[in-house]
């Protein structure tokens, strides 16, 4: 569906950019600028992430600009736009132009004017936890279509976040790995990860009563782009809901310790530095990821130094 987009190397377009907006894009290869209509991108790697320039999020975009971003979004599955000086409001209502927003999310705080502004803050009284790679929300029902993350403050160095491409990392896998996970489904579990708040086994039945785990397809496929989509990950996949296995006509010999070896190899794809793109954060950069495709981890090598950001959640579709 995506395929009028370009990744390649576009001349023409790369040398009026270079022109017209002297500064980043002249330190930009031509073969990594890509051509955004009206503005300019720049490949971030080649799996995945583009540099969106010349733009203000603070815009009130018409309904086919939203419509191109959407398109970037699948085509690049992380779109990354510097200098973005958003209030709380505004950063809210670019968010929403692309489906209503998640409430406050039950375990994370927010902003106190807008509970769909989940914020993470960390310094030398709370080190940074999403460290761990992750699809956020994925232990719902329908875990979230995508996040808008804005850097409110960050350490001079370090605090960089990594995106994974697991459409790429879906691809790559053998193809009897392919045929082997074809069907299965997994549970995906929010206790995994915040049950450690929950000091009892009754407060930890009282999370499960309320956010049940789930069952997703391990692989499942992208509404808009079609593509298929490796959705298993370290932070709340727990277990495959429906492994089978027979070895010479005996039902489940060995089973349990095949399920686990295939469940930790799928889990340690998102690993794969080849799959991935590390963003360095500034003050006021804001990123925008596709949640279907990518996971994420937010690299906690910054302590004691204060990293302040913001997130706006935007609703997702049931996995298929
Ligand atoms: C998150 O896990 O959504 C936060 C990512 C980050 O702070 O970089």
């Amino acid at each position: 569906m995506f395929s009028d987009i370009k990744k390649s190397s576009l001349s023409s377009v790369a040398n009026a950019a270079a022109s017209t907006h002297p500064s980043p894009s002249q330190a930009v290869p031509a073969r990594a600028l890509v051509d955004c209509g009206k503005w300019t991108g720049q490949q971030l790697s080649p799996t995945l992430g583009l540099e969106i320039h010349n733009i203000s999020l603070a815009t009130e975009f018409s309904d086919e600009e939203i419509t191109s971003l959407r398109r970037l979004l699948g085509a690049y599955k992380v779109l990354v736009f510097r200098m973005q000086d958003l209030t709380p409001a505004a950063h809210v209502a670019f968010a929403r132009r692309f489906g209503a927003l998640e409430p406050a999310h039950p375990f994370i705080s927010h902003h106190p004017d807008h509970p769909e502004l989940v914020t993470f803050v960390h310094h030398s009284d709370n080190r940074g936890i999403e460290n761990v790679f992750h699809s956020d929300t994925s232990f719902y029902r329908e875990p979230s279509m995508g996040s808008v993350l804005r850097c409110v403050e960050c350490p001079e160095v370090g605090g960089d976040t990594i995106f994974v491409n697991m459409v790429a990392a879906y691809e790559a896998l053998p193809q009897a790995v392919k045929d082997k996970i074809d069907g299965l489904g997994a549970i995906h579990d929010a206790c995994v990860a915040f049950g450690n708040r929950q000091p009892t086994a009754e407060g930890r039945e009282e999370l499960r009563k309320k956010i049940p785990p789930v069952e997703h397809p391990v692989v499942r496929t992208h509404p808009e782009t079609g593509e298929k989509i490796l959705f298993v990950n370290e932070a709340f996949t727990t277990h495959f809901a429906n492994f089978r296995q027979v070895n010479d006509n005996v039902w489940n010999q060995d089973a349990p310790t095949q399920a686990r070896d295939l469940f930790s190899y799928l889990l340690r794809q998102a690993r794969t530095p080849e799959y991935q793109v590390r963003i360095q954060w500034a003050k006021d950069t804001v990123v925008f990821w596709d949640n279907r495709a990518v996971q994420h981890y937010a690299i906690s090598d910054y302590y004691p130094s204060l990293r302040s950001m913001m997130r706006a959640t935007i609703v997702g579709d049931r996995p298929r």
